[in-house]
């Protein structure tokens, strides 16, 4: 009740402080803060485009359509701008339906085995929107709502996202209310904070789904990228990437990445390529280090830090050309990789994984950083 309360007054306390999106434009010193453009209109809402830039004019664009990160430029080590995900500068991109381009994800990260699970004796059915699967949400998920927004621009510019997901939404019990806070700082770290609430026991598992491409241009694969993760283990799976149940040790395996390792070194022994669930190796709920991206040809460098518990390392297996940027280059296979921090796929079904059920009175917090810098 305690938890409900404070996330009410914290809601109302953001809508009493923070003016409401009026100003085109809330700037603090040369060049920095928010500004906000018009973006189209889904469902009959407005839809927006946000900018979010830091004192290095560093950017992250984001909509609140699907609480999509739709850019985000950075400098490189030469000092050329470019942009470092995979994204579309117009709203009809998105519409399209590309494979959760930078997209808010949820209720419910990855897949849900056969689109079913139990909980409290109750079976509920979700959508099948990936072969037997439920994924990402179902067929209308977080990524695919007009989400409302608020901006913020204290110290540094921040853009504050709230849905209410109806009772049965894509089959899911309890009306969820979701707000999701994206902050850019001035060294370069985009922070993603969830939190929820819900008045029906409902698995809950939130996370942003942008894939990288550090040397900002994709018509380079990120094979050549380095990767780290702070996993010992990961979760294996069958054909439809559902999890079998296992909890394997990486040693001796290509998912063995304790020590940092070109992307493209043993993905060939990998069927399919990598898309896994990483058990990270943190014993808390404290935000750490979960993995650390790098690609020498640009100097850029990624660090993921999360409260999450796992880490879904998927390296663009099923981006094949069909679909071009906005500026018409194809997005081939492995031209991005998604490193989403969220609860392990299949948890409902899965007792032996972390519970990602939330109940009435508790409330769902996730936090997750991506912090660029030059090495
Ligand atoms: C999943 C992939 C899926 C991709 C895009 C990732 O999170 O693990 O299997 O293809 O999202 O939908």
């Amino acid at each position: 009740m305690k938890l409900r309360l404070s996330f009410y007054l914290f809601i109302g306390l953001l809508a009493a402080t923070v003016p409401a999106c009026k100003n085109q434009e809330q700037k603090t010193s040369a060049g920095m803060g928010i500004t906000k453009v018009d973006f189209g209109e889904v469902d009959g809402k407005k839809v927006f485009l946000f900018t979010l830039t830091n004192s290095k004019g560093n950017q992250v664009k984001i909509t609140n359509y699907g609480g999509t990160v739709t850019s985000w430029t950075s400098a490189d080590k030469q000092g050329k701008r470019s942009g470092i995900v995979l994204g579309y500068d117009s709203l009809s991109g998105y519409l399209a339906h590309p494979p959760y381009f930078g997209a808010l994800i949820g209720r419910y990260g990855n897949r849900i085995a056969n689109g079913k699970f139990t909980l409290d004796g109750a079976t509920y059915t979700l959508a099948t929107n990936n072969g037997k699967n439920h994924l990402h949400g179902g067929n209308k998920g977080f990524d695919k709502v007009v989400w409302d927004a608020v901006t913020e621009n204290d110290s540094t510019p921040a853009l504050v996202l709230s849905y209410v997901s109806k009772d049965g939404e894509e089959g899911y019990p309890g009306t969820l209310r979701v707000k999701v806070r994206y902050h850019y700082t001035n060294d370069d770290a985009l922070e993603i904070e969830y939190w929820a609430e819900t008045d029906k026991a409902t698995p809950v598992n939130l996370t942003n789904h942008s894939y990288f491409n550090l040397t900002g241009d994709v018509g380079n694969t990120i094979l050549d990228h380095r990767l780290w993760v702070d996993a010992d283990h990961y979760t294996p799976v069958d054909t439809t990437l559902i999890p079998t149940g296992e909890i394997k040790a990486v040693k001796g395996t290509p998912f063995d990445f304790t020590q940092a390792e070109k992307i493209g070194a043993r993905i060939a022994s990998v069927p399919g390529g990598y898309d896994h669930n990483f058990v990270l190796n943190k014993k808390d709920t404290a935000i750490s280090l979960a993995a650390v991206l790098s690609d020498s040809t640009s100097g850029r460098k990624l660090e993921v830090f999360t409260t999450e518990p796992g880490l879904q390392f998927y390296s663009g297996n099923f981006l094949d050309g069909t679909l071009k940027t906005s500026a018409g280059k194809a997005i081939n296979q492995h031209t991005g990789l998604c490193l989403e921090t969220q609860h392990f796929p299949d948890s409902p079904n899965e007792p032996a994984f972390p519970s990602t059920i939330l109940r009435p009175g508790k409330q769902y917090h996730s936090l997750t950083r991506y912090k660029l810098s030059l090495q």
